[in-house]
C-alpha cells in the first residue's frame, strides 16, 4: 500500500460513466477487487474505487458521478494531479476453475481487470437503460440485459465460480444461488484501511471492516450492516448505491471524521 500523488492522464465518458486514467507511476494495481482511496477536489474524504484497468503504466476507475465527491473527480482533466492510496482490502480469489463474472451498473467497474487476469472468461451484465449499458464494452464475452430484464434471469443452471460485483440485491439473489460465489460488497468508507469502522458489518457474528476483510467476500459469510453509518444512510437507500465504487460517505461520516481529526485521530 503506497500513497502517491499521481497525474491524470485522461478521462473518457463511457455512457454516464467516466473513465479516470492515472499515471500509475509506483503504485501496485494489485489484485482485481482491490481499491484505492482517491482524493476528490475540494472534499475532506477520498472516495474507494475498485481498479477498472491496468495498462501501460495507468490505473483507470470507472466512476458513476452520483454526489459532489464522484462528480469533482470526473471534472478532473488531463495533468491535474490527485493523492492516490492503495491497493487496499481483499481481492478475488484468481484459482478459480470455470469462472462466470456477473456485474450490475457501475458494479462491473472491477470486471474488466478481473477478466483480463482470468484470461477473458464468460460475463453477465445488468444495466438501468441502454445508455448505462454502453459500459459493457470494457467487458469482454459479455451477455448484457436492461431492466426489466435482470441478471439472474440469464444464468445459466451450472454456474461454474460466480465471480460478482453489483447492487445488494443482485448479490443477494446471487449469493442464495451460488452460496460460494466471490462477492464484492460495497459500504461507505472513510479511510480504506481499517481505522474508522465505517464499513463494519457483522459477519458469522462478528464486526467486521469491509475494507479489510472484504470488499470481497464468499457468498455465504455475508452479514448486516452494522455501522452506525450505514444506519444513517438507511440500508434500503444503500441498496440502491451503486456497487463497484464505494458510496459517498454520508453526512455523519464526514461529522465522524471531523471529530476524530479533531481528536488528533489517524482516520481521515
Ligand atoms: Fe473501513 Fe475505515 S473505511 S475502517
Amino acid at each position: 500500500m503506497r500513497r502517491e500523488l499521481r497525474r491524470v492522464t485522461g478521462a473518457e465518458q463511457i455512457g454516464p460513466y467516466t473513465l479516470l486514467r492515472v499515471d500509475a507511476g509506483g503504485l501496485d494495481a494489485g489484485v482485481p477487487g482491490q481499491f484505492f482511496m482517491l482524493e476528490a477536489p475540494g472534499r475532506l474524504l477520498p472516495r474507494p474505487m475498485s481498479v477498472c484497468l491496468s495498462d501501460a503504466g495507468e490505473l483507470a476507475f470507472l466512476i458513476d458521478p452520483i454526489g459532489p465527491g464522484t462528480r469533482a473527480l470526473c471534472s478532473l482533466e488531463r495533468g491535474e494531479a490527485l493523492h492516490v492510496l492503495g491497493p487496499l482490502g481483499n481481492g478475488f480469489e484468481l484459482d478459480v476453475e470455470r469462472p462466470l463474472l456477473v456485474g450490475g451498473g457501475i458494479g462491473i467497474a472491477p470486471l474488466p481487470f478481473l477478466s483480463e487476469r482470468l484470461g477473458g472468461p464468460p460475463a453477465i451484465l445488468g444495466f438501468r437503460s441502454d445508455w448505462h449499458a454502453e459500459a459493457a464494452a470494457l467487458v469482454p464475452h459479455a451477455e448484457v440485459c436492461v431492466e426489466p430484464v435482470y441478471v439472474t434471469e440469464l444464468l445459466p443452471d451450472d454456474l461454474g465460480d460466480v465471480l460478482a460485483c453489483g447492487p445488494e440485491p443482485m448479490l443477494d439473489a446471487l449469493r442464495a444461488l451460488a452460496p460460494d460465489a466471490q462477492l464484492a460488497w460495497e459500504a461507505p468508507m472513510a479511510c480504506g484501511f481499517g481505522a474508522c469502522y465505517g464499513c463494519a458489518v457483522e459477519i458469522d457474528g462478528e464486526l467486521k471492516r469491509l475494507c479489510v476483510e472484504g470488499p470481497v467476500l464468499h457468498g455465504g459469510t455475508h452479514g448486516s450492516p452494522m455501522s452506525p453509518l450505514l444506519h444513517a444512510r438507511g440500508v434500503n437507500e444503500r441498496s440502491g448505491a451503486p456497487a463497484g465504487q464505494g458510496p459517498a460517505p454520508p453526512a455523519t461520516a464526514v461529522a465522524v471524521a471531523d471529530a476524530q481529526s479533531r481528536n488528533g485521530a489517524r482516520c481521515c
